[in-house]
């Protein structure tokens, strides 16, 4: 592979990043900006299919932008940007669409699961896959950082690629997915995986109080205080290693099956870890909202350069295919 490969990923700005977002996306992709060329976008067409609200939308797009940045994007070193800003996308899922089997559609966990909850699903939903392909093709990526859960859809990626190729010319690259958050599945509050439709979630950027809230009320057994409790089962420790210091983590395996040390004290260290360890991306959150204009530059600047990239391949894909 090229000695820096192109690095791109999405996420969607459908509220606040939780700490599943953090280490299955937001954290991995931060330290991909160093080994190659990075490229991150909020995938603002994409969260269409399921916000109605226009001002909550563009407000979640640039909270989001805050919370990379705040977080550690170096935007000397990778190019943040709005996928809006690039409206290629749509023309290329559109033209990408006239070569995608239903069946393949039809067989996408989103898609799958919006029918098993009963929801009559809109054509955007459907061609979600197709809107991702085209985000990850147009920019000729080499490596999409994605959770466990994207996996299937950079699958399709690769297969619409090839088709394409086959059809009409080799255009597109074919991605490597990457599944970089070695971390398994991120236990949420209720110790099922973390996400915003089960809500159980926790936000990065939390009140202090909302925070110890959400922590102290999280889900137990009854096992009392004195009796030795198992760690690997319990949701709060699951989350507290992924954040503590090894030996902290350590001891607090130790004191769960040594007895004698209740769920309400182990949700304490839970909390104060929690909050520690975003303490510098808090402050430097709000430093750069104080920073009037700041992210609005860092996104119109990162869609300049993307939507160099995305007109070059459109050009080319126009070209390969008679229009
Ligand atoms: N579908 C992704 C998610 O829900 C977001 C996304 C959109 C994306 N386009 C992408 C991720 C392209 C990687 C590459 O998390």
């Amino acid at each position: 592979m090229n000695p820096r490969p192109r690095i791109l990923s999405g996420i969607k700005p459908t509220g606040r990043p939780h700490l599943g977002n953090y280490l299955g996306m937001m954290r991995p992709a931060i330290a991909w900006q160093d080994q190659g060329e990075a490229f991150y976008f909020l995938a603002d067409y994409h969260a269409l299919t399921t916000v109605r609200d226009p001002a909550k939308l563009r407000q979640n797009s640039r909270d989001m932008a805050l919370d990379f940045l705040a977080c550690g994007l170096d935007p000397a070193k990778a190019v943040l940007f709005r996928q809006s800003a690039v409206p290629e996308h749509c023309e290329l899922t559109w033209i990408l669409g006239t070569l995608t089997p239903i069946p393949m559609l039809e067989n996408a966990h989103a898609y799958k699961a919006a029918l098993d909850r009963g929801i009559t699903p809109e054509l955007g939903l459907f061609a979600y896959p197709v809107l991702m392909a085209v985000d990850i093709l147009i920019y000729l990526s080499d490596i999409v950082p994605v959770g466990r859960d994207q996996q299937q859809h950079v699958e399709m990626t690769r297969d619409l690629a090839a088709k394409f190729n086959r059809t009409y010319g080799e255009v597109f690259k074919l991605p490597k997915s990457s599944i970089l958050a070695d971390v398994e599945t991120i236990p949420g509050l209720d110790g099922q995986k973390m996400s915003k439709s089960y809500d159980n979630t926790i936000e990065l950027f939390q009140e202090e109080k909302a925070l110890k809230k959400k922590v102290m009320g999280m889900i137990t057994d009854s096992t009392p205080v004195e009796a030795p409790k198992d760690p690997d089962t319990s949701a709060i420790y699951g989350l507290y290693k992924l954040f503590a210091s090894e030996t902290d983590a350590a001891q607090m395996a130790m004191d769960f099956r040594a007895g004698g040390v209740g769920y309400g004290d182990f949700k304490k260290r839970l909390f104060g870890t929690l909050w520690e360890y975003f303490a510098p991306m808090r402050e430097k959150r709000a430093a750069l909202e104080a920073d009037t204009g700041y992210v609005d530059k860092v996104l119109a600047d990162g869609a300049a350069r993307a939507r160099e990239i995305a007109l070059a391949t459109t050009r080319r894909v126009r070209e390969a295919v008679g229009l």
